[in-house]
């Protein structure tokens, strides 16, 4: 089977477990300390904060913005719920807005039709590895004064008009779950150019206590610390990361020169000026001679991953229909739904097992 992830642990990652389990501080330590100092450099920005997952990273991100309750934060519903559940965990409610249909990414144009008073932040994301129009919405966001929380989760290394994924908006969450670009298992962390940002998220992470004064408690926090075994992971995956990005590059350019000249199969768009990293490989199954279950039931039958990020947009869920949407609110968003299919692109998928996925492709 050619798998849709594959997390790839080496010696590296190994030898460096092992030095935190004989170091005897498993918790939050220097390792922890060292990778924030690490992924800080590799994002061009002047502070890291990391913590357990790319939730928490959302979450205290969004606390360090000021969002709380009875605000509203305007995102998009073609995402993980990971994007969206920090938003009401702060009290505060999502407002989803359309996406645009070549890039899956926020579309600035909706983004100023939902701005009210009660607009504090606005939450893109970098879906699929590529990132989101950055000009235009940190030109509304510094017109209307609202801040902006980069979902960076998928986009580790990503890079827009020569600036680095994380260092585009107030504050940005990436993730290090095991199928992300790189992993930790379970991890996420927030950078940000903001000195106090960065303070109040690493308050946030350790119940409300400053790091400098402990056991004084300033507001309401969470255990959201990442333990020194998990950053030891991470920092070998770091040592790796350009070699990683390499690998994704290079895979997903030869699977669209296999597929581009099949009818009915919209291979991914590369929006100029972005260095997309391809944390998925999303085709559109649109008119294609198998509809898409049967096209993954075709490559399944021939050993070939993949999945469907997302099945249904956000505000299609019942959770968030009761908030009111319903079915037609965000039309480009429920149609790339219907169609998107995401294939194997990670770092161990071969140049033969891309010519396999192309010709079990062409010849369903
Ligand atoms: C776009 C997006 N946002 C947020 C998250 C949440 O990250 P985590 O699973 O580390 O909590 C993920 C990953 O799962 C994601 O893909």
């Amino acid at each position: 089977m050619i798998p849709i992830a594959k997390p790839l642990i080496g010696e590296t990652e190994t030898q460096y477990v092992m030095e935190v389990l004989k170091s005897g501080i498993l918790a939050q330590g220097p390792k922890v300390k060292e990778l924030e100092e690490r992924f800080a450099q590799l994002c061009k920005t002047k502070h890291a904060v990391a913590v357990n997952s790319g939730t928490a990273a959302i979450h205290a991100a969004l606390y360090a913005a000021g969002v709380r309750r009875g605000d509203e934060v305007i995102t998009t519903p073609f995402t993980f719920v990971a994007t969206a559940n920090p938003i009401i965990m702060q009290g505060a409610k999502p407002v989803f807005v359309d996406i645009k249909e070549d890039t899956f990414n926020i579309d600035p144009e909706s983004v100023i039709e939902k701005i009210t008073p009660k607009t504090k932040a606005i939450i893109p994301v970098d879906l699929f590895g590529q990132i989101y129009d950055y000009k235009a919405i940190s030109e509304i966001a510094e017109d209307k004064k609202i801040k902006v929380v980069e979902d960076a989760c998928q986009a580790v290394n990503a890079q827009i008009d020569g600036k680095m994924a994380g260092s585009l908006g107030d504050l940005a969450c990436f993730s290090f779950y095991a199928t992300k670009n790189i992993i930790s298992g379970e991890g996420g962390i927030i950078t940000t150019d903001n000195r106090d940002y960065a303070e109040l998220a690493r308050r946030f992470r350790h119940h409300g206590q400053s790091e400098q004064t402990r056991y004084e408690y300033f507001d309401l926090g969470y255990n959201y610390r990442m333990m020194d075994l998990q950053a030891a992971i991470a920092l070998a995956q770091l040592e790796k990361v350009d070699a990683f990005t390499d690998r994704r590059i290079e895979n997903a350019r030869l699977l669209t020169k296999g597929l581009k000249d099949i009818k009915g199969i919209g291979v991914p768009y590369i929006k100029p000026g972005t260095k997309h990293v391809f944390h998925q490989y999303t085709i559109k199954v649109d008119g294609f001679r198998l509809n898409r279950n049967k096209l993954i039931e075709h490559l399944n039958k021939n050993d070939i991953g993949c999945g469907i990020y997302y099945p249904k947009p956000l505000h299609l869920h019942p959770f968030f229909m009761k908030a009111g949407y319903k079915k037609g609110d965000l039309p480009v968003s429920e149609s790339a739904s219907e169609k998107v299919l995401s294939l194997p692109v990670h770092p161990s998928v071969s140049k033969d097992d891309i010519k396999k996925i192309v010709e079990v492709i062409k010849y369903a």
